[in-house]
């Protein structure tokens, strides 16, 4: 590789790294030198050193990318998506809690994070239920001394069916379990969150609040919903510095969506709307919802990421032209 610059040609095979200490009062910096060879007026070579970056700023942009110091709650960390966040977030250096009403299941996976030195602890609770909700809230607060710099509204579910067949309690848990848990976690948060004075929501919705998907009126009004509140919560909550996003996966591989993508012929029909042709990891999401509590985010808030394969974007793209 070679920078041709005026007439001079800098070849960087020759590149070496240079730390000049300094005993005065000037910071030491970083060097890259560069073997120059003069093309005109006649060939000629020179080092050249060329100042990088400084310490300080090495360590100011590694501040950037590190949760060290924060604390989170992530809602229904035990499987798919949440249990990548849950991983993702504590492998950036923050306290993670997390729930989920499988007790048995919550119990291993915190003897899993624990072995793996994550530090991440846990409590049973449905999010449905508003008196859990308080009771929850109340455990986080306790443990992270009032102060909470993440909340993470991962828990959601699906009922699959036409809109017309739709009975009252199956309407009723759908709107409990994705949307008034998402508003309520948030409510009863936000004295920790203010407390930090740099916090973090985000939530997660689904491309179906773009998008129209089949038997799924219902759980796309509540993901439309949780966009929605998304942006009029970003602007409400600016002035506390609490940032407010959302992440909108497409089909990811999760127990959640099993069971429909073990049909061939309904897998092979979601590859064919997928640009990327394939289904998403759940830490392809996590990482998103990291990127989004990460100080490296800070001037991101009100927007709904969707972690897709392109699916939301796509438009008429024939196999044959
Ligand atoms: N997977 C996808 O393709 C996909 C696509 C778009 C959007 N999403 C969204 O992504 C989020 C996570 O989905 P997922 O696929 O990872 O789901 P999942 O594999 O079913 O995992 C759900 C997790 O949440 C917990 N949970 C479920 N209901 C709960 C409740 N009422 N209270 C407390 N914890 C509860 C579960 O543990 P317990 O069962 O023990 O409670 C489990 O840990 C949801 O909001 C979903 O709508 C998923």
């Amino acid at each position: 590789m070679a920078l041709d610059m005026a007439s001079h040609l800098y070849t960087i095979p020759h590149q070496r790294l240079h730390f000049l200490s300094s005993s005065s009062s000037l910071k030491p910096h970083f060097y890259l030198s560069f073997k120059r060879r003069m093309l005109q007026p006649k060939s000629s070579e020179s080092t050249v050193l060329v100042r990088c970056t400084t310490q300080s700023s090495t360590a100011a942009t590694q501040n950037r990318w590190t949760l060290h110091g924060k604390s989170a709650l992530v809602t229904g960390g035990t499987r798919g998506i949440g249990r990548a966040i849950v991983e993702e977030l504590a492998g950036l250096g923050a306290q993670v809690h997390t729930c989920a009403r499988n007790e048995t299941e919550l119990d291993n996976r915190l003897r899993d994070w624990n072995r793996s030195g994550f530090r991440v602890s846990g409590s049973v609770c449905d999010v449905s239920d508003r008196a859990k909700r308080e009771a929850l809230i109340e455990t986080v607060s306790s443990r992270f001394h009032g102060k909470l710099h993440i909340l993470v509204n991962n828990v959601g579910t699906n009922i699959r069916k036409p809109m017309v067949d739709f009975t009252a309690g199956e309407f009723s848990t759908l709107m409990s379990t994705n949307l008034k848990s998402v508003f309520n976690l948030c409510q009863l948060a936000y004295p920790m969150l203010r407390a930090t004075e740099s916090a973090s929501v985000v939530s997660i919705s689904s491309v179906s609040g773009f998008v129209s998907l089949k038997n799924m009126s219902v759980q796309s009004a509540t993901k439309g919903a949780i966009n929605q509140l998304t942006r009029s919560l970003a602007c409400e909550w600016a002035k506390d510095n609490i940032r407010i996003n959302a992440v909108a996966p497409w089909y990811i591989k999760t127990s959640m969506v099993e069971q429909v993508l073990s049909n061939k012929d309904y897998l092979e029909e979601v590859y064919s709307v997928t640009p990327l042709g394939r289904l998403g990891e759940p830490r392809e999401v996590s990482s998103a919802v990291a990127f989004l509590c990460l100080p490296a985010s800070s001037y991101i808030t009100g927007q709904i990421i969707c972690v897709d394969g392109g699916m939301s974007i796509s438009g008429f793209f024939p196999k044959h032209d």
